[in-house]
C-alpha cells in the first residue's frame, strides 16, 4: 500500500473511459491484491504504449518483476524488445496494435510480500470503425477566438520520451507546416469546427517508424450578436382583466443570436406601472429569463409580471414592459381593461333575445292593427289612380237557408263598414247590375275593374254547381262566383275569402279544386252575425278584412257608373 502511494499517475485517459465485459476468471477468486483499469480504445495499426492508470510511475522501483500474459489462449508477454509485444515492467507496448490484439492483459507482481495483480482492458478498434467515436478525447468547446489546441498526454508524452516528431491533421488532412505538440489557431470562426488529430512519429530500436495519435474536435461557438430588441409579447396595447382576480403578464423579447451568456447583467425584462418599478411592490411580482431557441440560438428575454390581484387602480393604470440589451432598449405599454364575466354575457344575450322574441311576437300579434294604423295617416279616402273602378267586387251563392243571413252580411255590415265608413266602392251583382246588359260580358268587364275579390263561403256553396251548366239557364250567382274565380286566378288578383256561419262537418271537402286551393293559401275569414262587433268597422273581423283590402280606394269614374 506504501508502495502504491508512491506511485506517480504517468498518462491521462480521462477522455478514453469506458468498460468493457470483464470475463469470468476476474470475478473472484485469488487472495491476491487486484486492480483493474479502464478499458482502453485503440485505432489500428498504430503503436500504442500502455502505461497503468492505476498503477503509477513504475521506474520507482526497477527491481519489481512483472510477468504479463494475454486472457486469450493464456499466453504469457515476453519483455524483449524484439517482440511486437512485449513489456516494460508496468508498461505494455504494441507496435504496432492490431484488431484481433484486443483482450484483457494480465500483469502479475510481488510487493512488500504480497501478490498483486493488474487486469488491462484493451480494444482494437478500426480507424474508421463507426465504434471510432470512443477514440476522440474530451471535444473542446471554445469560445476564445485565438485557441490553443494541446495535444492529449498520452501522445504527448510518449512522443517526447521517444524524441519523436509531431504533426497535425484537420479532419483527417495533414495541415502543412504544423509540427508542434500544441496547435495555435488564430481568428477561429464557426468554419474552423473540426476533428483535429495530433500525432506522433517516432523510432524504435532506431528502425522502425511508427504513428501514434489522439483526436479530439473542436467546436467553435457561433458568435453572438446583439440586434435591434423586438417585442414579441404582448401584442395588443389592452388586455381584458378580472379585478379581484391574479393575472400573469408575460413579456418576451428578441434581443439577438446567441447572446444569453453575453449579457452580464445589461440584459433586463422588467415591469413599471405608471412609470415606476413595480420592483418591491406588494402584490406585484416579476421574474425575468433569458433562453435560447436551438438550433437558431436566437436569444429571448422573459419577464411575467404576476399581479395577486388586479386592484380598480390597476384599471386606470398604464403598464409598460421595458425589454433592454446592451446595445437597444424598447417598451410595450399595456392598459387593463374590464373584461365582462361569463355571467353578464349570458344574462345580456338571454335579455336581446328575449326582447327579441316578444317585439316578434307583438308584430305578429297586431301586424293587422299596424298595417291599419299606419294607414290611417294615408287618409282611407285618399284615392288612386290605377284605372280600375272598384275596390273589391263581392261573389256569393245563395241558397234558401243562408238567404237571410247573406243578405244581412251583404247589405248590412259590409255596405256599413266598407262603403260608408272607409268608402270603398264595392261591386255586389245584385245591386250593381245593370239591368238588360249582357249578363257574361257585364261580370267579367266588373271583375276586370277590381283590385280584389270577396269570395262569401256559405255551408252550400258549390254544391249545386252543377246547376251552373244546365240548359235551363244559370243562377245569376253562379255565373258570378264562376267568373270571378277564373279571373282571379288568371290575373292572379287577390282574393279575400269570407265565411259566414260554420261549414258542418264536410268542412271544405266538397269545394272545387280552384277554391280548395285559395283556402290553403289563407284561411278564410269567420263572420259570425252573433258577435258583437258583427258590423263594427273596428272588430276584429273587418279589421282583417280592410287589412286584405287596399290601402287607398278606387277612384270613380265617369265611364262606369
Ligand atoms: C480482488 O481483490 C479483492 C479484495 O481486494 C477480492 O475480494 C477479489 O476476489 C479479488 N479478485 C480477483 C479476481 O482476484
Ligand atoms: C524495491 O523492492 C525491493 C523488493 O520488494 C525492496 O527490497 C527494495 O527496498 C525496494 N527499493 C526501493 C528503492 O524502494
Ligand atoms: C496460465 O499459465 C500460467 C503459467 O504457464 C499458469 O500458472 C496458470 O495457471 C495458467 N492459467 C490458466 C487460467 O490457465
Ligand atoms: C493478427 O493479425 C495480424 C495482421 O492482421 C496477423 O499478422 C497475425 O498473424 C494475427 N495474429 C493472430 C494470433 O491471429
Ligand atoms: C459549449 O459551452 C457553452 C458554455 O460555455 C455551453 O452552453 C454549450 O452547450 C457548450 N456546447 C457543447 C456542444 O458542449
Ligand atoms: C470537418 O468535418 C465535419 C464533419 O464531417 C464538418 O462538419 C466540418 O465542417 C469539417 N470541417 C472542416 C474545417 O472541414
Ligand atoms: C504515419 O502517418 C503518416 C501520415 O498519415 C503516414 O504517411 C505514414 O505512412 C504513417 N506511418 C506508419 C508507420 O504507419
Ligand atoms: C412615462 O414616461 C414617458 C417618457 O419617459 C412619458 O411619455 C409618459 O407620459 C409617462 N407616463 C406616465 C403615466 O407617467
Ligand atoms: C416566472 O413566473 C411564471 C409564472 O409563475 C412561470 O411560469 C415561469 O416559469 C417563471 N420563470 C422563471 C424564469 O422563473
Amino acid at each position: 500500500m506504501r508502495m502504491i502511494s508512491l506511485l506517480v499517475l504517468l498518462l491521462g485517459f480521462s477522455g478514453v473511459t469506458c468498460s468493457c465485459d470483464l470475463p469470468d476468471p476476474l470475478k473472484g477468486g485469488s487472495t491476491c491484491e487486484n486492480y483493474t483499469d479502464s478499458c482502453l480504445y485503440v485505432p489500428e495499426g498504430e503503436a500504442v504504449y500502455i502505461a497503468s492508470d492505476t498503477l503509477g510511475d513504475p521506474d520507482v522501483n526497477k527491481t519489481i518483476q512483472f510477468t504479463w500474459r494475454r486472457e486469450k489462449g493464456n499466453t504469457s508477454i515476453s519483455s524483449s524488445e524484439e517482440e511486437r509485444i512485449h513489456h516494460h515492467g508496468p508498461a505494455l507496448l504494441f507496435l504496432p496494435i492490431y484488431l484481433n490484439d484486443s483482450d484483457l492483459y494480465i500483469a502479475r507482481f510481488d510487493m512488500a510480500g504480497k501478490c498483486h495483480i493488474l487486469y488491462v482492458p484493451v480494444k482494437v478498434v478500426a480507424a474508421r470503425d463507426p465504434e471510432g467515436g470512443n477514440l476522440l478525447y474530451t471535444p473542446l468547446n471554445i469560445s476564445d477566438t485565438n485557441p490553443k489546441i494541446t495535444c492529449p498526454e498520452i501522445v504527448k508524452d510518449r512522443c517526447k520520451a521517444e524524441k519523436g516528431v509531431f504533426s497535425w491533421d484537420r479532419n483527417s488532412t495533414l495541415m502543412a507546416g504544423e509540427a508542434g505538440e500544441d496547435l495555435q489557431l488564430l481568428g477561429v470562426t464557426k468554419a474552423d469546427s473540426a476533428l483535429y488529430t495530433c500525432r506522433c512519429t517516432w523510432r524504435h530500436m532506431e528502425h522502425m517508424a511508427y504513428n501514434t495519435t489522439a483526436s479530439r474536435n473542436l467546436i467553435v461557438e457561433d458568435k453572438g450578436f446583439f440586434s435591434k430588441i423586438q417585442i414579441i409579447h404582448p401584442t395588443t396595447k389592452e388586455l381584458m382583466v378580472h379585478p379581484g382576480y391574479p393575472l400573469s403578464i408575460k413579456c418576451k423579447a428578441l434581443i439577438g443570436t446567441n447572446v444569453c451568456s453575453k449579457c452580464k447583467g445589461e440584459c433586463q425584462g422588467t415591469w413599471e406601472k405608471n412609470n415606476h418599478s413595480l420592483n418591491s411592490i406588494d402584490g406585484y411580482r416579476q421574474n425575468f429569463s433569458c433562453n435560447m431557441e436551438e438550433p437558431s440560438k436566437k436569444s429571448f428575454i422573459t419577464s411575467t409580471l404576476i399581479i395577486d390581484k388586479v386592484q380598480e387602480s390597476d384599471l386606470k393604470a398604464s403598464f409598460r414592459c421595458r425589454a433592454k440589451s446592451p446595445t437597444d432598449v424598447k417598451y410595450h405599454y399595456l392598459t387593463l381593461k374590464r373584461a365582462e364575466s361569463l355571467t353578464s354575457l349570458l344574462v345580456a344575450l338571454m335579455c336581446v333575445s328575449a326582447v327579441f322574441l316578444l317585439a316578434t311576437t307583438a308584430i305578429k300579434c297586431f301586424a293587422v292593427d299596424l298595417v291599419l294604423f299606419s294607414r290611417r295617416f294615408l287618409p282611407c279616402t285618399k284615392t288612386r289612380n290605377d284605372g280600375l273602378q272598384y275596390d273589391v267586387y263581392v261573389v256569393y251563392q245563395s241558397e234558401k237557408a243562408m238567404e237571410e243571413i247573406l243578405s244581412r252580411f251583404l247589405y248590412q255590415a259590409l255596405l256599413q263598414v266598407l262603403e260608408q265608413k272607409c268608402g270603398f266602392r264595392v261591386f255586389i251583382h245584385g245591386r250593381d247590375a245593370i239591368p238588360g246588359e249582357d249578363r257574361l260580358r257585364q261580370v267579367e268587364e266588373r271583375v276586370m275593374l277590381s283590385r280584389r275579390l270577396m269570395v262569401v263561403l256559405t255551408p252550400g256553396s258549390e254544391v249545386n254547381e252543377t246547376l251552373g251548366s244546365s240548359p235551363s239557364g244559370p243562377p245569376s250567382e253562379a255565373v258570378d262566383w264562376q267568373i270571378g274565380l277564373h279571373h282571379a286566378l288568371l290575373q292572379e288578383m287577390r282574393v279575400i275569402l269570407v265565411q259566414l256561419g260554420d261549414m258542418g262537418p264536410q268542412g271544405y271537402t266538397h269545394l272545387s279544386p280552384t277554391l280548395k286551393h285559395l283556402v290553403r293559401k289563407s284561411a278564410p275569414l269567420c263572420w259570425r252575425e252573433d258577435s258583437p262587433g258583427a258590423s263594427h268597422w273596428n272588430s276584429r273581423f273587418w279589421k282583417r278584412v280592410r287589412y286584405a283590402m287596399p290601402s287607398a280606394v278606387a277612384k270613380p269614374s265617369s265611364s262606369v257608373v
